[in-house]
């Protein structure tokens, strides 16, 4: 069987670093390790719209902006096709289908759609697109046949809905569909990278972000705001690294060749660690050094971006090719499903039989 990665992102803002360790990285990865035979990276406009619907302005902006990310952190249009979802028809035609197997007290109690249900707000007046967007998301994946779904954390109980839906499908229309199966970053920081307040997550809506085109200034002043121990008042103190969002992040961002660069009196991250625990290790110092680690690791894809705005119809180009690839793809997967549902009349020259023997 073909191994095929699908996975995307909703056009809802810029993208940040918890998208950067959490998926970015991977997928870059992922593109260039040549195990798999297909790759497909959606722009998920049409599910940025489930709650966005009345705001279409923002998501029609950020959608070159989530490409212009892609492409600047190093996803390669050679090797994977970025394309924008609202332009698959196949996918609103499957979700309708898939709906019929889903009840809705299932998708009420889908974690991920009860935990964003109380971050819009929308408790007692939830639009039906809104919560069936599970059922879309599952046809996103099924469409493209993918086996594997490289997602962070928060992203489980959307995989589970799309295996049971499959599940359910193969069952009464017989084996059409591909059972997905996630890939989670290896680390625990990097599934949910922290903000810089120390919130659990990384998040545009709480202001926490340090995102993938900041300035050096920015880094800095961002870094130096960090939650780190608020007990480590004197550099004497002793300082705690749980919960330190400084170390939190060194621990995913640094590499044994930043100490050489930028703090040689120490060999190791765990050298660093146990000097802070024991008192006589300031927070500007380890600020400084991680802001250093950060800005190293931003200013290329900073640098591309910047590269890439000025050159948009590069990029538009890319989106068109790859919406074409997606759309052949994805119309496949819906003539195999509508054969299986037994709607495929025009399709299949012996429906006309059939119906004339029952008839006659
Ligand atoms: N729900 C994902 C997010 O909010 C985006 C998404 C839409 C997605 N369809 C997908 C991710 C299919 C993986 C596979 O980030």
């Amino acid at each position: 069987m073909k191994k095929i990665i699908l996975t995307g992102d909703r056009p809802t803002g810029k993208l940040h670093l918890g998208h950067y360790v959490g998926s970015l990285r991977n997928r870059v990865k992922l593109q260039n390790s040549g195990d798999y035979d297909e790759i497909y990276l959606m722009i998920a406009d049409s599910q940025a719209l489930t709650d966005n619907f009345d705001n279409p302005d923002k998501v029609r902006d950020n959608v070159l902006e989530v490409a212009l990310f892609y492409l600047a952190c190093g996803i390669d249009p050679e090797k994977t096709h970025i394309f924008i979802q609202s332009q698959i028809p196949a996918l609103t035609e499957l979700t309708f289908y898939y709906m019929n197997l889903v009840t809705v007290s299932r998708l009420y109690r889908n974690p991920t759609v009860k935990q964003e249900l109380g971050l819009r707000g929308f408790e007692e007046s939830i639009p039906s697109g809104f919560l069936n967007y599970p059922v879309s998301q599952t046809a996103d994946i099924t469409a493209f046949k993918a086996t594997t779904i490289p997602v962070g954390e928060d992203q489980l109980p959307m995989i589970e809905q799309a295996r049971e839906i499959v599940h359910s499908f193969n069952r009464i229309y017989g084996e059409t569909l591909v059972e997905p199966k996630e890939l989670l970053p290896e680390s625990k920081t990097a599934k949910r990278l922290p903000g810089i307040d120390g919130k659990s997550k990384m998040s545009k809506s709480l202001g926490n972000c340090i995102y993938l085109d900041d300035s050096e200034e920015d880094i800095r002043k961002k870094v130096m705001q960090m939650y780190t121990d608020p007990d480590h008042i004197k550099v004497t103190d002793p300082g705690k690294i749980e919960g330190n969002v400084v170390f939190t992040y060194l621990d995913v961002f640094c590499s044994p060749e930043d100490f050489a660069k930028y703090l040689p009196e120490y060999n190791s991250l765990d050298e660093l660690k146990s000097h802070y625990q024991k008192g006589g290790l300031g927070d500007v110092t380890i600020k400084k050094f991680l802001a250093n680690i950060l800005c190293d690791t931003i200013k290329p894809i900073r640098e591309k971006r910047e590269e890439l705005v000025k050159d948009l119809d590069y990029v538009y180009d890319v989106l068109k090719k790859g919406t074409e690839i997606a759309n052949k793809k994805a119309n496949e997967t819906l003539e195999d499903v509508r054969k299986h549902m037994k709607i495929d009349y025009f399709d299949n020259e012996k429906f006309l039989e059939e119906m004339k023997d029952k008839f006659n």
